[in-house]
């Protein structure tokens, strides 16, 4: 399948999941991470672009060791450049994203690039031009972009 295809080194990153709702992206996304043998961080679009905005405002902190530190945004995306595997779920929410999540995820994109990073979305590549525009669409066509299939397996009440 691409999705190990893609972790294997094999075709490139970014890896973009998408596919309607319930065919089982975000699980397939995490038993990624559940395998990766480094650092890894999953967010939700929405929570990223909240943590960018924290940080900006001078209000995001990180436990630390010993204390809590202050996390700058150069200093989150130095984190995210360090991982071993990134994933952002839910991408593409609204029909038409804002400049401040566009942003994010451009800066999240940039900050990996040719790096594993997962983007997962309901929508489409052509949806997702729509949300954001052509550029965005065109970084994850010069990555892997899988469409998952299959039931709402919520409604079919199958464990992950
Ligand atoms: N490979 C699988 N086999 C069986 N059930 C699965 C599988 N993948 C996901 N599920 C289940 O299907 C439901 C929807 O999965 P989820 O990953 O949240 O879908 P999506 O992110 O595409 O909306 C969850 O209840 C999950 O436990
Ligand atoms: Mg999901």
């Amino acid at each position: 399948m691409e999705i190990a295809e893609c972790c294997a080194g094999r075709k490139p990153w970014p890896l973009l999941i998408h596919g309607s709702a319930g065919v089982g992206k975000t699980c397939a996304a995490l038993c990624v991470c559940d395998h990766c043998h480094g650092r890894y961080a999953y967010y939700d679009m929405g929570e990223l672009a909240d943590q960018l905005r924290q940080a900006k405002l001078g209000e995001l902190e990180w436990s630390g060791t010993h204390d809590f530190c202050r996390v700058s945004p150069a200093h989150f995306w130095e984190s995210w450049r360090e991982l071993a595997l990134a994933v952002i779920d839910e991408i593409a929410a609204t029909t038409k994203v804002k400049d401040h999540p566009y942003d994010t995820l451009k800066a999240a994109m940039e900050n990996r690039y040719s790096k594993p990073l997962i983007l997962i979305s309901n929508a489409n590549l052509n949806e997702i031009a729509r949300a954001y525009d052509d550029r965005i669409a065109s970084r994850l066509s010069e990555g892997t972009v899988v469409e998952l299939v299959g039931p709402d397996r919520r409604i079919n009440r199958q464990g992950c």
